[in-house]
């Protein structure tokens, strides 16, 4: 049999910012090794458990039976407390522009094949997120790189505007950045360059909530002229830890809010109610209980970056996220030799920059929101580790 596979799948390969995860997991069942994981894009341990209130919201709603079909893109009042969200952010919002979705990386699918063609150029960070990659390539359009300046990884505009032509469609800004944690700055110039060339914008704002030191999150939907072009993406996963529930939200202008809901339940129907019950409540409970998981992320943001740079890596306090990206060019050698160096002789797990792009190179990715004791005795394997190289 020649040819079964769909021409937009041939670019298909395991997804790179997982393949620490693959070989950590891979070494551990072979070797019985402890691997210290610094390379989820999640949380672990006691310090993130789930509230009481979403676990009961949740289980209430299977046990009182609603668990059928419920075609649509979300429940109302799910929808009407997404709306506020997103009003705090200074983006008006109306029901009718949200949808519900399984988490934000269907939201950021949902939302490119249908606004993309073939030959239909993105703007796409580098580094950047790349199941974004994966579905412009899916539909035939072309990711086209704007790199981000280290060490704070901003857009260089003039560089940005120097990569538009006639095709270019979309932008899509990524604020917290990952893999490196700092806020995307100069909004109102990135804004006007989109007016300027009549550019969509996704703004993948999945941090939204997970910022430090007083910093704010800025959304370039709440500039006024921006509202009717942009698209943001959110999700549950990181404000609220719910990542295995995959629940997340895209706001857009109705007639764009419209084609994705057909969208959504054309491909899954729906989320799952219950699903949406528990993040109902996580949107409307209490919110103490989150803004000490975030302060206790702050303090595991100040404990890694301080053991990084003690170690001779520098490394940034990131304003938002919960990903340090030191720079390891002291050691001599590439991300991802580091990243192999570091699993294969020390047991950590971390992610080599070059996964998000080539603007990575020089980087690598770990997560800190993880047990303290992780923490050190990563640090600590990692300081043998460095030493080792001088
Ligand atoms: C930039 C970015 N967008 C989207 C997602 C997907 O989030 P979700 O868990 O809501 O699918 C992630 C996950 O880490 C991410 O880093």
């Amino acid at each position: 049999m020649k040819n079964i596979f769909a021409k937009g799948t041939e670019h298909f390969v395991q997804p790179k910012q997982w393949e620490s995860m693959r070989k950590a997991k891979a070494l551990e069942a072979k070797l019985g090794t402890k691997i210290v994981h610094f390379e989820k894009g999640d949380y672990a341990g006691n310090d993130f458990t789930l509230p009481g209130h979403i676990i009961e919201a949740t289980v209430a709603a299977v046990r009182e039976g609603d668990v059928r079909y419920d075609p649509g893109p979300g429940i109302p009042p799910l929808r009407e407390a997404i709306a506020k969200e997103m009003a705090k952010r200074g983006r008006e919002t109306s029901v009718d522009e949200v949808i519900v979705s399984a988490g934000a990386k269907h939201g950021l699918f949902m939302t490119l094949l249908t606004l993309l063609n073939p030959g239909d150029e993105v703007i796409f960070p580098n580094p950047g997120y790349p199941p974004d990659e994966v579905w412009i390539r899916y539909c035939g359009a072309v990711p086209v790189y704007a790199p981000l300046k280290p060490p704070t990884f901003q857009f260089d505009l003039d560089a940005l505007e120097s990569v538009i032509t006639p095709k270019t469609k979309l932008l899509i800004i990524n604020s917290p950045q990952r893999p490196n944690g700092q806020l995307v700055k100069d909004l109102d110039r990135l804004a006007e360059i989109c007016l300027k060339h009549d550019l969509l914008v996704i703004s993948d704002e999945i941090f939204s909530n997970i910022v430090y030191d007083g910093e704010k999150h800025e959304t370039i939907a709440a500039i006024p002229e921006m509202k009717d072009r942009t698209i943001v993406i959110d999700t549950f996963s990181k404000t609220y830890t719910m990542t295995g529930f995959r629940m997340g939200w895209v706001v857009a202008p109705v007639h764009i809010a419209e084609k994705l809901s057909v969208f959504l339940q054309d491909s899954i129907t729906n989320v799952s109610v219950p699903i949406q019950l528990g993040g109902l409540a996580a949107l409307t409970g209490p919110q103490e209980v989150f803004e000490g998981m975030r302060s206790r992320l702050k303090v595991k943001r100040d404990r890694m970056v301080a053991g990084l740079n003690e170690m001779g890596l520098k490394t940034l306090l990131p304003p938002g996220s919960f990903y340090a990206f030191p720079d390891i060019t002291s050691t001599g050698m590439t991300s991802s030799q580091f990243t192999e160096y570091l699993m294969n002789e020390f047991g950590v797990a971390v992610v080599s920059g070059t996964a998000f792009g080539s603007q990575g190179e020089g980087y690598v990715r770990m997560t800190f929101a993880v047990p303290d004791e992780e923490i050190d005795e990563g640090l600590a394997r990692m300081a043998k580790a460095v030493a080792r190289l001088k």
